[in-house]
């Protein structure tokens, strides 16, 4: 499939709406595997991220290839900006997650906007486990000076 390819639209929804709907299918059983967790936990953040964000971001070396190319990937957002942390705390709320993503008990954030992607439901330790793998990019990725980040 050709979707990585394409670098113009951030909303297409035709390829996004396949790989979610074909992401989503998979995550149902993984994330029922995975127990319950208290602060963020690197290898579950890992898990979620490759279900449901690396078919538009780069995650890491598993997808390095893949990803949206107009999206930016995580190392690129866990090291380029000061707030990484607020960015990744509250990634749903930022578009263009809300159209499709939402975090459990706090249902579809911008109900007025229609789905352009099949709807993703995350448990809200997720995110503490995301902020986790993105901490951990971050220090893997970022040498002492800042040059490597792009
Ligand atoms: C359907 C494609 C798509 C999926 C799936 C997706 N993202 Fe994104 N994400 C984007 C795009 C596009 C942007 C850039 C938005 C912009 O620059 O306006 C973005 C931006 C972000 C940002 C930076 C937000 C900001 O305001 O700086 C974070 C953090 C992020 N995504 C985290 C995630 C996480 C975590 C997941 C998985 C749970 C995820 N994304 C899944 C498309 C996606």
């Amino acid at each position: 499939m050709d979707c990585s390819g394409r670098s113009e639209p951030k909303l297409p929804g035709t390829c996004w709406g396949r790989q979610i709907a074909r992401g989503a299918a998979l995550t149902a059983g993984m994330l029922a595997v995975a127990g319950p967790v208290g602060a963020g936990s690197v290898e579950e953040g890992r898990k979620v991220a490759n279900e449901h964000c690396s078919r538009c971001h780069v995650v890491g070396e598993a997808n390095a290839l893949g990803g949206i190319g107009s999206t930016p990937s995580f190392r690129m957002l866990a090291t380029a900006f000061k707030d990484w942390p607020s960015r990744f705390e509250s990634f749903y709320a930022r578009r263009p997650h809300p159209a499709f993503l939402s975090i459990e008990g706090r249902g579809r954030l911008r109900e007025d906007l229609p789905p352009n992607a099949h709807p993703v439901t995350l448990p809200a330790r997720a995110i503490d486990d995301l902020v986790a793998l993105a901490e951990e990019i971050r220090a893997r990725a970022a040498p002492k000076g800042a040059g490597k980040a792009k």
